[in-house]
C-alpha cells in the first residue's frame, strides 16, 4: 500500500491532522494500535482553545461542538476559602468552550469515516523505517498479517508512550522533563456542576478542580499522591475529600452521585527536540506533555498539527520545503510558551509536599499578587484561552 502521509497514531493529533490533510487534497492512512471503542473511551481533556474550534471548524466537524459545547467566559481561583473570578472575556476578549476530547475524538472519526479515508484500527508491532532517506514506509500486523505501507511522510501522533519518538537514535534527541511530586484522580458522573464555570482550588489538603462536560455530567480532580490507587477511592471517599477542598457554600451546593470513571494520572512537564527527524515529524504528546493544570495538553496537539499540514501543503502544492524546514522550531516556540504555563499554573495552585517555609510564603504571595493586580490576571487570561497560532 503506498500513500502521502502515514499518520500514527488515531488521537486528537493524528484524526486532526487527517482531516487538514484531506482539506489540502494530500492522501493519508491512519495507523492506531487500539480500537476505536479504545480510544473512545479515554475521558481527558476537556477545555478547547479558540484556535483549536477554529481548526476544527475548519475541517466541518465543529457542527455538533457548537450545538453542545458550552462557551467559557471565565473560572474562579479558590484559595483560603475565598472564589476569585477571572474574566476571561473582559481580560482577553476571547473565551473557551467546554467540550470532551472523547467528543471532539468521536466528530473526527465519523467525518473520515463518511469520506472513507483509511484507518487501520489494532494495528500491531507498528515499526518505522528511513524516515531519514527519501522512500520511508512502515510495517505493521494488521489481524495478524504482515503489512508494509509507503509514503512521502511519516506522522507521529502517537502519543508520550508511542513508537514514533522511540524510533529517533537517543543520540539525535535532546529531552527536557519535570516530574511533580502528586498526581490527578479524576472522577466523571452524571450530576450537575457545582458550578456553572470551572473552580481550580488550591487548598492546603490539596488542589482540586471542578469541571464539566454538560449542564448534567460533571468532572471533578482531586491532586492525591502519587502511590494512590483508584481502587482505594471509593465514591464516597472522593465526594468528601472534594467538600473538604471547597469553601463551605460550594461544598454545599456540590452534588453527588455513582461515578462513571475514575482514573489516575501522575504530572509531567516534558519536551522531545527536535520535532522532525528528516520525513519524520513528531506532534501532540509525542513530542511533549504539559501538567494538566492549563488544559494546554489537546491544544497544543492542535496547534501542532496545524503547523505540520501548512508544511506540508506547501510542500505538495507550492514545492517549498520553508514550512517544512520551520516546522519544528516554530512547533516549539509555541510548545514551551504553555509548557512554562502549564508549570506556572501548577506551581501557583498544588499544595507541594516538598516545599519549605519559604516556597510555601512565595507561593501565597504570588496568589495575593496574582488576584489584586489586573496585569497578572491579564497575563493568565491571555495565556488561558490560547497564545495565537
Ligand atoms: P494521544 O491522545 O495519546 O493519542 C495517541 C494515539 O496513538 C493513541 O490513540 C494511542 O493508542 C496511539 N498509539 C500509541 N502507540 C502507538 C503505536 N505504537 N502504534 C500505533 N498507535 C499508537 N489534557 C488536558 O488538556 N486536560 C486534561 O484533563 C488531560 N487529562 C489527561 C489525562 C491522561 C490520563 C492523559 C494521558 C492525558 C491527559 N491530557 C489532558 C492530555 C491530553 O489528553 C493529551 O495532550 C492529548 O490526548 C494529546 O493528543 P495526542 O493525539 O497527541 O496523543
Ligand atoms: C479539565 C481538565 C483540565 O486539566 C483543566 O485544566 C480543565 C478542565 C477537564 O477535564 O474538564
Amino acid at each position: 500500500m503506498r500513500t502521502q502521509v502515514a499518520i500514527i497514531g488515531a488521537g486528537p493529533a493524528g484524526l486532526l491532522l487527517g482531516q487538514l490533510l484531506h482539506a489540502a487534497g494530500i492522501d493519508n492512512v491512519i495507523l492506531e494500535q487500539r480500537s476505536g471503542d479504545y480510544v473512545l473511551s479515554r475521558v481527558r481533556a476537556g477545555v478547547l482553545e479558540s484556535g483549536t474550534v477554529r481548526l476544527l471548524d475548519a475541517v466541518g466537524a465543529g457542527t455538533r461542538l457548537h450545538a453542545e459545547g458550552l462557551p467559557h467566559d471565565g473560572f474562579d481561583l479558590l484559595f483560603d476559602g475565598v472564589r476569585h473570578r477571572i474574566d476571561l472575556a473582559g481580560l482577553s476578549g476571547k473565551h473557551v468552550t467546554v467540550y470532551g476530547q472523547t467528543e471532539v475524538t468521536r466528530d473526527l472519526m465519523e467525518l473520515r469515516a463518511g469520506q472513507g479515508a483509511l484507518t487501520v484500527y489494532e494495528a500491531e508491532k507498528v515499526a518505522l523505517h528511513d524516515f531519514d532517506g527519501d522512500a520511508p514506509y512502515v510495517t505493521y500486523l494488521d489481524r495478524g498479517e504482515q503489512k508494509r505501507l509507503d509514503c512521502d511522510f511519516i506522522a507521529g501522533c502517537d502519543g508520550y508512550h508511542g513508537v514514533s519518538r522511540a524510533s529517533v537514535p537517543s543520540r539525535a534527541l535532546k529531552t527536557f522533563e519535570r516530574v511533580y511530586p502528586f498526581g490527578w484522580l479524576g472522577l466523571l458522573a452524571d450530576v450537575p456542576p457545582v458550578s456553572h464555570e470551572l473552580i481550580y482550588a488550591g487548598e492546603e489538603r490539596g488542589f482540586a478542580l471542578c469541571s464539566m462536560r454538560s449542564n448534567s455530567r460533571s468532572r471533578y480532580y482531586l491532586q492525591c499522591a502519587l502511590n494512590e490507587r483508584v481502587d482505594d477511592w471509593s465514591d464516597e471517599r472522593f465526594w468528601a475529600e472534594l467538600r473538604r477542598r471547597l469553601d463551605p457554600a460550594t461544598a454545599d451546593a456540590l452534588v453527588t452521585g455513582p461515578s462513571l470513571e475514575k482514573s489516575l494520572a501522575p504530572l509531567r512537564s516534558f519536551v522531545a527536540e527536535p520535532m522532525r527527524f528528516g520525513r519524520l515529524f513528531l506532534a501532540g504528546d509525542a513530542a511533549h506533555i504539559v501538567p494538566p493544570t492549563g488544559a494546554k495538553g489537546l491544544n497544543l496537539a492542535a496547534s501542532d498539527v496545524h503547523y505540520l499540514s501548512e508544511a506540508l501543503r506547501e510542500h505538495y502544492a507550492e514545492r517549498s520545503s520553508a514550512g517544512i524546514d520551520a516546522y519544528s522550531a516554530r512547533a516549539l516556540a509555541r510548545v514551551w510558551k504553555a509548557e512554562r504555563f502549564s508549570w506556572w499554573l501548577t506551581g501557583l495552585m498544588h499544595h507541594f509536599p516538598d516545599h519549605d517555609g519559604f516556597g510555601g510564603r512565595i507561593q501565597q504571595a504570588e496568589r495575593a499578587y496574582l488576584v489584586s493586580s489586573p496585569a497578572a490576571m491579564t497575563a493568565l487570561a491571555e495565556n488561558y484561552v490560547g497564545l495565537p497560532f
